[in-house]
């Protein structure tokens, strides 16, 4: 068995509670890829076990603080916490979807796993996570309420290669027949899970969407960067008069107009398939105007090299959101770069506001759904922010 041994310094990061032990904070150690390695101070004192890495900076990933080896009772109670979260936040029904793993916030580092109704869709971003796949399955299964119909590996991040792992895409368990359709608040929806963006959808929006429709009713409704339309169809659902969805990708562009359909809300939907900035420019300088504006871009930001030029991006595309508005309207703006720290973001804001000469209040800035927890020992798992905005 491996073992790693860290640096004054390692001990020193490690007591701040972070659960990622760098390459450079290891005095020694080595261990097969993704092997479960005990962790020690540099006397020897134990610190716990992680999943160690032969490839990438992050060495180890943390997956106790308890000097006990990991035993299947140990990974069984870190799956059934996170179902019996998931069923305590009420998210747990059948046909809907959820988060039911997600990574290191549950316990079980670069793991995470989407459900859309009974299809499973899995994707590791580490060595440990590979290893650990068909054996975590296993005790996911036995601690969900349902039998999943259908497992799916969609392990395809570009993170892999720091791990020295190549992709993986394919159907685990059962057999796949058409679209996987959910049941989410009154809205059936397809999602591509062999092709569609992560697992197939941005399910760290799911809250955020509902809150947003609460405005819609009755109102012009712009989607822009809408990918399969979920915040635009949730506000025709919850009333709006006309709904706008604005997307790049001509998959997803499809998708929007299936799940209108599917929905009967096909006469208030309309698609463009378009980019999203020189059509809210060109929008905002003929007077458009869209009693809410949705903007949920791309992370502007993915290092943090692109800091500067994701603040341009940001100012530019939220003064084009508060030019849509009329007086009175609502602006949903959110951002997905973890470079960029909420105070940034409300600062960007800001920015946009005085270029656009409104005047713009927050009334609430949110995160991703519950079922994405932010792990407080690990600032990269907050990431998403969004904003709701009042403009006159
Ligand atoms: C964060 S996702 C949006 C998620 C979506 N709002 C939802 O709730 O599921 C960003 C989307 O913007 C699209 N996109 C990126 N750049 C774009 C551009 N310049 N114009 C239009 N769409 C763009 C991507 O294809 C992707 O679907």
């Amino acid at each position: 068995m491996g073992k790693v041994i860290l640096t004054g310094k390692g001990r020193r990061w490690y007591l701040r509670g972070h659960p990622w032990i760098y390459k450079d904070d290891v005095a020694t150690g080595d261990a097969t890829p993704g092997e479960l390695v005990p962790v020690e101070d540099p006397n020897g004192a134990p610190l716990g076990w992680g999943l160690f890495s032969s490839q990438s900076r992050i060495r180890v990933r943390m997956v106790t603080r308890e000097a006990e080896q990991p035993n299947r009772a140990f990974w069984a109670e870190r799956m059934q916490r996170a179902v019996a979260h998931r069923e305590q936040l009420g998210l747990m029904d059948p046909a809907g979807a959820c988060r039911l793993v997600a990574g290191d916030a549950d316990g079980v580092p670069g793991w995470i796993v989407d459900r859309y109704a009974k299809t499973l869709v899995i994707q590791s971003g580490t060595q440990g996570a590979d290893r650990m796949r068909d054996f975590l399955l296993g005790l996911l299964k036995e601690a969900m309420p349902f039998e999943p119909e259908t497992i799916i590996d969609r392990s395809d991040t570009s993170v892999r290669k720091l791990e020295g792992l190549e992709k993986i895409v394919e159907v685990v368990d059962g057999t796949i027949d058409g679209p996987v359709l959910v049941q989410d608040h009154g809205l059936l929806y397809e999602v591509d899970v062999f092709q569609g963006h992560k697992t197939g959808h941005y399910l760290d929006q799911s809250a955020n969407r509902l809150k947003a429709a609460k405005l819609a009713s009755g109102g012009r409704v712009l989607d822009a960067f809408a990918y399969d339309g979920l915040f635009g169809l949730h506000a025709a659902l919850a009333g709006a008069e006309q709904v706008t969805c604005l997307e790049q990708n001509r998959g997803a562009c499809e998708r929007i107009m299936a799940n209108a359909e599917r929905n009967g809300l096909q006469d208030r939907i309309k698609v463009e398939r378009v980019d999203c900035m020189k059509d809210m420019r060109a929008r905002a300088e003929r007077g458009d105007r869209h009693d809410v504006v949705i903007v949920d871009p791309p992370a502007f930001a993915r290092s943090k090299k692109e800091v500067a030029g994701a603040e341009r991006g940001y100012v530019e595309l939220n003064r084009r959101a508060f030019d849509l508005a009329p007086d009175g309207g609502a602006v949903v703006s959110a951002s997905c770069s973890y470079n960029v720290s909420p105070r940034d973001f409300v600062e960007y804001i800001g920015k946009a506001a005085s270029i656009s000469g409104r005047h713009v209040w927050m009334e609430e800035l949110t995160r991703a759904s519950s079922d994405h927890p932010h792990l407080v020992t690990l600032p990269e798992t907050d990431y998403l922010k969004c904003a709701f905005l009042r403009v006159h």
